[in-house]
């Protein structure tokens, strides 16, 4: 069968449909944008934040809510199915049900998802499902208590098991559990988390850690890489049977023998995923993030500051996408970053 292209019209240049899809100079289709909704967090994780020295910006610096969904909406416009919204911590900002509601009701938006500690889902897991949110990545790096408290410094462990209780119950699924292996803290504990799966139909995905802003000393003397936590894992449960890759998800996924759940690894550091990237980040001071671990953006916020319209920030947006970077070296001990992870979201 011959297929016709439809004739471009001048109508179809300046109005993009929600099908046409934004790509970069290498061919990568963007199609995924990470809302960070601010930089401030009830934790103070040691991998994410230093001890001391932690500057949180000034509220005015922020997006408003108005701007936030502009950018969302402008997003959809070129493309864009799905959104995650990051922190810092998600929940701590005011208006996250109507934020989650609105975002949800563009068109071309499927899914929306969070990625959070789950301190507050116990209240808020419920509201948030009405409102539209679809799933919930949750952070937990132990299942010990005061190993948690550590980790977090000063975050309870009860109070999160309840919100990923509460996130199950009212269908945030599939329950995907995030947790940062380091070495001589958590590490010896990955099989405790991992056992999680086998009557949970759960994904408990361990990350390494990159070298953010302000914990370049824990990520030195903490790595463990997803290599050393499948050996341990296998030591405990025998081999892991590998599953099919999914595109975009940078969490290559294995199941113990018989489990209901899957296991993740997310290996930025030994094994980057940068050919497979199809995501974008909007920073909660407006900068959209070309690469999480390249210090390239494009200040969104001062051109709507400046008075740009619609079409002068699409097109904004349509040139950062395009000059959006290959990807990091970090294996190659390259460090260009300039942002801890609260504050671009992960
Ligand atoms: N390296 C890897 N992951 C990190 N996270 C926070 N800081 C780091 C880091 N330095 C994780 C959190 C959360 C997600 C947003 O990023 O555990 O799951
Ligand atoms: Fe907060 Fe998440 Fe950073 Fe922990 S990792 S301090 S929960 S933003």
């Amino acid at each position: 069968m011959v297929t016709i292209a439809p004739p471009v019209t001048l109508a179809s240049l300046a109005a993009p449909k929600p099908s046409a899809k934004t790509r970069d100079a290498y061919g990568r289709a963007m199609t995924y944008l990470r809302v960070s909704l601010t930089d401030r967090c009830n934790f103070r994780c040691v991998y994410c934040m230093p001890a001391v020295g932690m500057r949180f910006q000034p509220r005015e610096e922020l997006l408003t809510d108005e701007e936030l969904l502009r950018v969302v909406g402008l997003a959809a416009e070129l493309g864009f199915t799905k959104i995650r919204l990051t922190g810092g911590e998600p929940t701590v900002r005011p208006h996250l049900v109507d934020l989650v509601r609105a975002m949800k009701a563009f068109p071309g938006i499927d899914e929306v998802a969070m990625t959070t500690n789950a301190l507050l889902l116990g209240r808020l897991a419920g509201d948030l499902r009405a409102a539209g949110l679809d799933r919930v990545n949750i952070s937990i790096d132990t299942l010990d208590p005061a190993k948690f408290r550590l980790m977090t410094r000063g975050g309870r462990l009860d109070l999160v098991w309840e919100g990923i209780e509460a996130a199950e119950r009212v269908g945030l699924a599939p329950i995907k559990l995030n947790s940062v292996v380091l070495r001589g803290q958590n590490d010896h504990e990955v099989g405790e988390l991992a056992q999680l799966t086998v009557d949970r139909p759960w994904q408990v995905r361990f990350l390494e850690i990159m070298p953010m802003e302000g914990v370049g000393a824990v990520h030195d003397e903490g790595l463990v890489t997803s290599e050393e936590t499948q050996a341990r894992l296998e030591a405990r449960f025998g081999p892991l049977e590998p599953l099919p890759e999914a595109p975009g998800d940078p969490a290559r996924a294995w199941r113990i023998q018989g489990a209901a759940g899957t296991v993740g690894f997310i290996s930025p550091v030994s094994a980057p995923f940068c050919a497979t990237c199809n995501r974008v980040r909007l920073t909660a001071d407006g900068k959209l993030r070309l690469c999480l671990l390249r210090n390239d953006e494009v200040d969104l916020r001062d051109l709507m500051r400046g008075g740009a319209d619609d079409d002068a920030l699409r097109a904004e947006l349509r040139a950062g996408i395009w000059r959006k970077p290959w990807g990091h070296k970090l294996s190659e001990g390259e460090r260009d970053i300039r942002r801890g992870m609260s504050q671009i979201g992960g």
